[in-house]
Formats: C-alpha cells, structure tokens, sequence
C-alpha cells in the first residue's frame, strides 16, 4: 500500500473558469482569504488583458514574475491542500485555458447574474464535458440587479446542456438583496455588504415554515423563499454526490464575490464534494493516482522570463506517486533520465524548493528547453497522457522569415514558441509553406513581439483565405491515400506529423465530407 496515501486525499485541484469580468480574480481572491494564503484584496494580481492590445501584453510579459506565481495557487483550508489552477481570462488564450483543464480534477464556473451564459462560458464548459469533469457553478453579482434566478438556471440547462441543481438560493436582487438560503446546510445567511467571514450572520432552519423566518426577512420575501424553495425541490433533483462526481449533475451557488459573500458556503461545500485527484487515462492504460511508481506530464510552459538566459518553468501535473527531488525521473519522449534539483512549488504567492510532491500537485520544473506541452516524466515506462488536445485554430496567416541574416533565430524562435503553445504551426504539403494558425489575433502580435524580443528574429505575415484546419485520418489506409492525392493543395502536416486539411470555405469542408464518407475530420486532435 502506498505510504503516501493520506496525502494524496488531502489533494483538491481545480481551476475557476469565466467569461472575463464574471468576477473568476475577485473569487480567487476571496478563497485565497479564507484560506490564509494572503493577507489583503488585491494580492492576487489579475492578468486578464480584456481590452487587449499588444501593448498589454507587453506589460504583463514584463511582470512575468508575478503571472508565474498566480498560474497555481496553493493553500490550505479543513485539513486539505487545495491547488486552484488559474485560467487566461482573455479568449484569444483560450487554448491555453483548454490545457490547464487537462491538469484539474474540477471545476468552478463563475457567471455574472445580469449576463447569464456567454461565449467563454460556454466553450470552457463543453471543455469540461468532454472530460466528464464535474463542475460547481457559481452564479456571482447578487448584489446588482440581475436575471431571474430560475431563468439562470434554465439558461445554464439549455446553453450547456447539463442538469442543475441549486444548493443556495438567492433572497432577492440588487437592492433588495437580503441574502441566500443554504439549502446543503439549511442555513440562511444574511447578507451584509462587504461582510467578512467572522461577521457572517447566519440562522439554521431546518424547516422554512418557521414563522421566525419572517422576523429575518419581513414576510413577503420569506413567503417567496418558500414559494421558491418548494419549486426548487419540485423541478430540480435532489443533491448525490455520486451524480456530481459523474458530471451528471451540477450543484449551483449564488452569492457576491466582491462582497465576499456565498463564498464561504460555496467553498465548505467544496471541500466537501470535490473530488481527490482522480486517475488519468494514458494511451496505453488508465494511471491510477495510488500507485507507487510516480508519472506527470507537462501542460503548460512559461519560457524566456529572463531573456539573458534562455529559461523556462514547465508545469508539471502529478498524476501517481511520489515525487522526489534529485531523483532520476525517465523523459519519455527524449527517452532520457533527468533529474531536477529545484522543482518549485506554488504555495499562496511565493515560490518555494519542494523535496517532495503528490499526485493532484502541480510543480514547476526549471528547464532549458527539454519540454514540450504534453511531455510525459516516470519512473521509466512508457506512457502518453490523453486529453492535450490542439484546437482547430480560426485565424490563419503565412509566416514568412523576414531577415535573411537571422534565420537560425527565426526557426529555433518560431519551434520554442510553438512548443509553449503561443500557436500552432502547420507546413503545406504542396509548396513546403508554413502557416501559423491562432484562436485569435492578439497571439499573432504575441508571436511577433517574442520572436524579435527573444530570439532578436523578425517574421512577416501573409494573408492566406481559410476557414478552419482539421485533422483528418480513416480506417481505410487506400481511402486516405485517395483523399491525400486528389486534395493535395489542401494537405499540410502539424508539427507532429499529422494530416491536416485545410479547409477554404465552410462549404468545401462540407462538400469534402460528404463526398469522402471514409474520411474523419476533426476539429481537436485528440479524439
Ligand atoms: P474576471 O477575473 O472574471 O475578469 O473578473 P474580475 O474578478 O476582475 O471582476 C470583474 C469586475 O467585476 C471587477 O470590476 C470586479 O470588481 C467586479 N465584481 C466582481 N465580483 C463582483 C460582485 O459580486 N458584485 C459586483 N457588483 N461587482 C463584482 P472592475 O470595475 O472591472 O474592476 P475593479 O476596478 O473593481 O477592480
């Protein structure tokens, strides 16, 4: 039996994804407090860039230092280690918020009362129900005037095609708001502006048909907290932790971050229901998180923070065993044996040398230039970790060296870029061309800036006209062969070698799939 077990089921790792201004710092924040990882509001640096431009960027690559420390927060709350795993809140880093999805074992959704569902919420989501990762939901902004607490519901249900199941329940809105029912406690908590944990009022009633309610909330609002409580429990099932832990289902809370309110319910309820970490699905077998040899894999790289040394931190999930400093761990890519004498840590803000780490922790590991995203470490088998998919890009451009004097720099820049996952690189089969393909246009500049800054190269950019990348394969080798010949303009390989087709139009990718049945196409390359 594993000595590390008690440790292990200490682990709780998740990320808080949003729509950017739902409020994901602010709650961040928050937990941080209840957990004694910092001291004041505003420690935790937001490095969201919503009115983006490259300008911004540059900024926050100046203050790498501190988006470094941020990307994992550690603290401890109950007797457990809790790793919050930070999410870009810009879109155009979406893809880098699908990776760090990859690394958690849950989820917490933060939704703005007066926007219900939006664009990033929803591709976030569809990322976790890909992976069956459960999620909590939490509904943020009481405190201004929102939708109806049902019709959130309802848009939540049919936007991201997941079943409800409200654990708190909002007294009103905006002015008006007096405060939520804990309906996993039955407690009601009254709201006070600007409350701190200590000062939380808060009255259990088992039964709302206590009169007393009324005396907390004047008895019309009381009345409609039963009226609304009696159709909670009439329409939306009751709470299985079972049901949770499946994805089935997803416990929703309401409260206001800023405020800091709902926050304590949403995480004592956390820590209750979350899932330890859970095993990883490898390609050649499923890694369970008990077992004695340990394994990792590489989901997200920070490179160059000191441009005068070619540095990197790759972030490395735990997903068995021990981990140990100065041991020989095997790369399985490389086939190599490395050891690291510094892994860090990211407890509350600071960085700390770590001897020892767990599955469901996440470590950085010094690095000059050995991993990729996706890379897998062991204690020598061969294992490839599932699930790191690359996402059909939708912005698509020629890259071209722009001075012939530095194209060592430029191919050694655009190759590290592309294994930090700044973009994705694809080569024309036809003429050898390389197309860099981006989620959105603020990565292009972000390329361009580091490729000059760090690798002293200069890239041009060309317009070329398509529609969407995708990897295609089939079960039938002479049907691939067939497709490959008669749409070889259309042809190019990613950097691991993969078909890609590359699709002009909406159209001719429908047209192609209808008339070439035996070929799949799709739009991640992991599935
Ligand atoms: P994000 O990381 O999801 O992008 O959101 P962030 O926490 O930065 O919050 C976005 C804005 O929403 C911030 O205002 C924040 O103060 C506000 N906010 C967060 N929670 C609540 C809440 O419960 N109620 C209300 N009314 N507002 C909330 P800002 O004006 O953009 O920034 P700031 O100047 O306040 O920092």
């Amino acid at each position: 039996m594993s000595d590390f077990l008690p440790e292990l089921r200490r682990r709780r790792t998740f990320a808080i994804i949003a729509h950017p201004d739902a409020g994901k710092t602010t709650l961040t924040e928050k937990l941080l407090l209840f957990g004694g990882a910092i001291q004041t509001a505003g420690a935790v640096k937001s490095n969201k860039i919503n009115r983006a431009t490259v300008s911004d960027f540059m900024e926050i690559e100046r203050q790498r230092g501190i988006s470094v420390s941020t990307s994992v927060m550690g603290f401890e709350y109950r007797n457990l280690q809790i790793n919050i795993l930070d999410t870009p809140g810009h879109e155009d880093f979406a893809e880098d918020t699908y990776r760090t999805l990859t690394a958690v074992d849950s989820a917490i959704v933060v939704i703005d009362a007066a926007k219900g569902v939006e664009t990033q919420t929803e591709k976030l989501t569809q990322v976790c129900r890909m992976r069956t990762t459960p999620i909590i939901f939490f509904i943020n902004k009481l405190d201004r005037e929102g939708l109806d607490p049902f019709d959130l519901l309802d848009d939540i249900e049919k936007k991201l095609s997941v079943k409800v199941c409200p654990l708190s329940w909002p007294i009103g809105m905006g002015q008006r708001f007096q405060g939520v029912y804990s309906l996993y406690e039955r407690r009601l908590v009254l709201f006070q502006p600007h409350g701190r944990q200590e000062s939380d009022k808060s009255v259990v009633f088992n039964t709302l048909q206590d009169p007393a309610l009324a005396n907390h909330l004047g008895e019309k609002a009381a009345q409609q907290l039963r009226e609304d409580v009696e159709t909670i429990e009439v329409v939306y099932p009751p709470f299985e932790r079972a049901a949770y832990l499946r994805g089935d289902i997803c416990p929703v809370f309401f409260g206001s971050a800023i405020n800091n309110f709902g926050v304590r319910e949403l995480l004592d309820c956390f820590v209750d229901i979350a899932p330890p970490p859970l095993p990883r699905q490898a390609e050649e077998r499923m890694v369970y998180p008990e077992e004695d040899k340990f394994s990792g894999f590489v989901f997200k790289i920070f490179a160059n923070m000191d441009p005068r040394h070619r540095d990197r931190i790759a972030f490395l999930r735990i997903c068995s065993g021990r981990f140990e400093r100065n041991k020989s761990y095997r790369h399985v890519r490389l086939q190599r044996d490395m050891k690291f004498s510094s892994p860090t840590s990211f407890m509350a803000s600071k960085k700390t040398i770590l001897e020892e780490a767990y599955p469901g922790d996440v470590i950085g590991l010094y690095d000059s230039g050995n991993f990729k995203i996706g890379d897998t470490l062991t204690e020598g088998e061969v294992l490839h970790f599932k699930g790191i998919p690359s996402f059909s890009p939708e912005q698509f451009r020629y890259v071209e060296n722009a001075d012939p004097l530095k194209q060592k720099q430029f191919a050694k820049g655009l190759e590290q870029l592309m294994d930090e996952g700044v973009a994705q690189l694809f080569i024309r089969q036809s003429d050898g061309r390389r197309i860099v393909g981006t989620v959105g246009l603020l990565q292009l500049e972000v390329l361009q800036y580091r490729l000059e800054s760090e690798y002293g190269a200069k890239c041009r950019y060309e317009p070329i006209s398509l529609y969407k990348a995708c990897w295609i394969s089939s079960d039938d080798p002479k049907a691939l062969q067939e497709f490959l010949e008669r749409r070889k303009r259309d042809i190019a390989r990613d950097r691991h070698g993969n078909w890609v087709f590359l699709a002009e139009t909406a159209w001719i990718l429908q047209t192609v799939r209808e008339n070439f049945p035996k070929i799949r196409f799709r739009f991640t390359s992991d599935t």
